[in-house]
C-alpha cells in the first residue's frame, strides 16, 4: 500500500483519494490516478508527454510487444514471495500496457504502476479502469523516491525505464526479486538498418547492483511486422533514435509503408542479497 509522501505514513484508501494519520490528503485524479510527487518533481512537464504517450500507446496496442508482457507475467507469478496478495510494483510504467496486463494475469496480486508522467498514469489508469481491473492502482511517483514503505513490496519491475540499487533494495522485501527488461543486441536492428549508415548491436548495461545478485535470465527474440508508416512512425517515436538520428535516415524511414523487425528482449531475474 502507498505511504504519504511528505510524513512517510501509511496512506489509507477513502471515497476522495488517499490520506495519512497526519491529514496529508491526496486526491484520485477523475481517471482514477493519484498524484504522489514530492515537491522536487515538477508533476506537469516530468517525465514522458503527451506526443511520447500516445505515440507508445498506439503502437503498444498493436500488440507487437505482447509476448513480452505475458512472459514476464509470468515470472512475476512465479517470483513473488507471497502467496497471498502479493505487492507488485511496474517502475517507470509509462501508459501502462503492460502494467495492465501484470493484474490481469495475476489477480491475486496488489499490482501497482509509477511514473513521473503524469499523461502516462492518466492513460494507465483509465484502460484499467475500462478493462474492469480492481486489483491495480497508478500514482505520478518517481522510481528514485517510490511511495512504499522499507521492505513492503514483493517484486518490482522495470522496463525500459530508470533502475535504482538503493530505493528497490530499499523497498523490497528480503525475499522479493528485481525483473530488468532491457533491450538484446539485435533489438529493432532493422530499424537502425534504416536509418543509420553503420547501425551497431546494442551493448548490454551495467546498472551497478550492488545489492542483488543475478537469478535468471530470459532472453526472448521474435519478428514482428509492422503495417503501415504510422506502426513504423509510432515505434521510432518511443526510442531514444527519435533525438539522434540523421535526418536523411528518419526520411529514408518516412518513405516506408511497412517494415519487418526484431523485436529482442533480456529479461533479467535478480534476488535481494
Ligand atoms: C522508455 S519509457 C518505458 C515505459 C514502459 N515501461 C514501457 O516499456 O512501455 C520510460 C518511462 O520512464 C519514465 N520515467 C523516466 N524517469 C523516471 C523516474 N525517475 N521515475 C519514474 N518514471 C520515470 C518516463 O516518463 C517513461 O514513461
Ligand atoms: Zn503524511
Amino acid at each position: 500500500m502507498f505511504v504519504c509522501p511528505v510524513c512517510k505514513g501509511r496512506l489509507k484508501e477513502n471515497k476522495f483519494g488517499y490520506s495519512c494519520k497526519k491529514g496529508h490528503r491526496f486526491d484520485t485524479a477523475a481517471q482514477g490516478y493519484v498524484n504522489l510527487l514530492s515537491a522536487k518533481h515538477a508533476p506537469e512537464s516530468a517525465g514522458d508527454n503527451p506526443m511520447m504517450i500516445k505515440a507508445r500507446t498506439d503502437f503498444l496496442e498493436l500488440n507487437a510487444y505482447r509476448k513480452l508482457a505475458e512472459t514476464v507475467a509470468e515470472i512475476i507469478a512465479k517470483r513473488t514471495c507471497a502467496a497471498d496478495a502479493p505487492e507488485v510494483l511496474d517502475c517507470g510504467c509509462g501508459e501502462g500496457y503492460y502494467t495492465n496486463i501484470y493484474a490481469a494475469r495475476n489477480p491475486k496480486a496488489n499490482v501497482y504502476g509509477m511514473d513521473l508522467s503524469k499523461s502516462g498514469v492518466k492513460h494507465a489508469a483509465s484502460k484499467a479502469r475500462e478493462l474492469g481491473l480492481a486489483n491495480v492502482r497508478f500514482a505520478a511517483a518517481s522510481c528514485f523516491e517510490l511511495p512504499f514503505a522499507d521492505r513492503s513490496a514483493d517484486l518490482i519491475v522495470c522496463t525500459f525505464a530508470p533502475v535504482s540499487n538503493d530505493e528497490y533494495a530499499r523497498v523490497l522485501k528480503k525475499c522479493g526479486s528485481l525483473v530488468i527488461v532491457c533491450p538484446s543486441p539485435k533489438h529493432l536492428f532493422e530499424l537502425k538498418s534504416v536509418i543509420y549508415d553503420k547501425p551497431y548491436l546494442n551493448q548490454p548495461n551495467d546498472y551497478k547492483l550492488k545489492n542483488f545478485a543475478p537469478a535468471d535470465s530470459v532472453r526472448l527474440e521474435y519478428q514482428a511486422h509492422l503495417p503501415s508508416q504510422k506502426a513504423i512512425a509510432d515505434l521510432f517515436t518511443m526510442t531514444p533514435y527519435y533525438y539522434k538520428s540523421p535526418k536523411e535516415g528518419v526520411e529514408r524511414l518516412e518513405k516506408l509503408a511497412e517494415l519487418d523487425v526484431t523485436c529482442g528482449f533480456d529479461i533479467l531475474v535478480f534476488r535481494k542479497k
